[in-house]
């Protein structure tokens, strides 16, 4: 790097007012970033608000419908879906998964019916939302997640989700040797342009705890998933994780949870050149809101500056539940 020495070089040239910062500004934030995760909820006219995630409500589809047509006036360019299953509609095997009128896909139908293809919509796959237990897959009687088992229980929900229209595949359950499944499914079915978003680095993470109340699995899920999810010790295993994944047919990859982790972000970035996602998590919503509440920062600057982060790191866009109140903030 070449640079002159003080006096010549004087750094705070170029910050001394707006106009020049805008000028050299290296990163930029726009709607166009985001991804919006919500929730869905049975009934009709239901805003049900989420105590652990203060400002973020479940919506029955009829609503969801209104939110998502003003997310989309927003420039928000995708939707991440999550039911909240009812419990009589859970089980051992989690098969409301593979039910073509469940609550995810009606909420697809009615978002496309509505909007067409104004919005991306991005489904989650794994079974925790419509197992008793809480885990993402199958277990066997040691209440271990079985692997191949799982993986063709994935195959069909990632069709049943395709065929109700999903945009985006995004499998969450870190189960080996799933995306080369899926992805040959949704080829052998001619769903040729549907994408996969894999969750290729996720982490066996403190963060989720907001979001498992939300899609209502808390209170089942006993034990932990590190069986699964990777250990946040780990970095070369995340390389490996993506890499095998983008050999399976990922079009793209997340790393989750997202601040905590942004140096495997910029790993993944530099060494696959792929785009990645970030994935803000639940938990990580419930501390800025926390701290806005404790009157630790303002909530706009802080929103602000925590999600350009992920983009300086190298993220192509971030899941993140503030998405439409930074939406309406980068919009003036
Ligand atoms: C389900 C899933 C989880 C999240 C996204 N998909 C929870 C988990 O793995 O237990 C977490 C999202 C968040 O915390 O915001 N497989």
């Amino acid at each position: 790097m070449i640079t002159a020495q003080f006096p010549a070089a004087r750094l705070r040239r170029t910050r001394a007012t707006e106009w020049s910062r805008s000028l050299h500004r290296e990163t930029v934030l726009t709607p166009a970033d985001l991804i919006w995760p919500v929730f869905v909820t049975e009934g009709e006219g239901v805003e049900q608000p989420i105590a652990a995630l203060p400002g973020v409500s479940r919506w029955s589809v009829d609503l969801l419908v209104q939110r998502a047509r003003e997310a989309m006036e927003l420039g928000i360019p995708c939707l991440a879906l999550f039911p909240n299953t009812q419990p009589e509609r859970r089980s051992e095997d989690g098969a409301e998964a593979l039910n073509p009128d469940n609550l995810m896909c009606r909420a697809l139908r009615a978002i496309r019916d509505e909007l067409g293809d104004g919005i991306g919509l991005l489904t989650d796959v794994a079974l925790d939302p419509y197992t008793s237990h809480g885990q993402d897959g199958l277990i066997d009687d040691e209440g271990y997640v079985v692997n191949d088992r799982t993986v063709e229980a994935l195959v069909g929900q990632s069709l049943n989700q395709a065929r109700a229209g999903a945009d985006i595949i995004a499998p969450s359950d870190m189960m080996d040797g799933r995306i080369a499944a899926i992805r040959s499914a949704l080829e052998g079915e001619g769903h040729i342009n549907v994408q996969i978003m894999s969750y290729a680095a996720k982490y066996a993470s403190a963060y989720y705890g907001p979001f498992r109340d939300a899609v209502g699995s808390r209170g089942l899920l006993k034990g932990n998933k590190k069986t699964y999810q990777m250990d946040p010790a780990n970095t070369e295993e995340a390389l490996r994780e993506v890499a095998m994944d983008l050999a399976e047919g990922a079009d793209t990859v997340m790393v989750k949870p997202g601040l905590p982790y942004l140096d495997v972000l910029r790993r993944v970035k530099e060494r696959f050149e792929v785009p990645v996602f970030a994935y803000q998590v639940s938990g990580e919503y419930a501390l800025i809101e926390a701290g806005v509440a404790a009157g630790v920062a303002d909530r706009d600057a802080m929103v602000l500056e925590t999600l350009l982060a992920f983009k300086r790191a190298g993220a192509s866009g971030v899941l993140t539940y503030h998405a439409v109140h930074a939406a309406k903030l980068l919009n003036g």
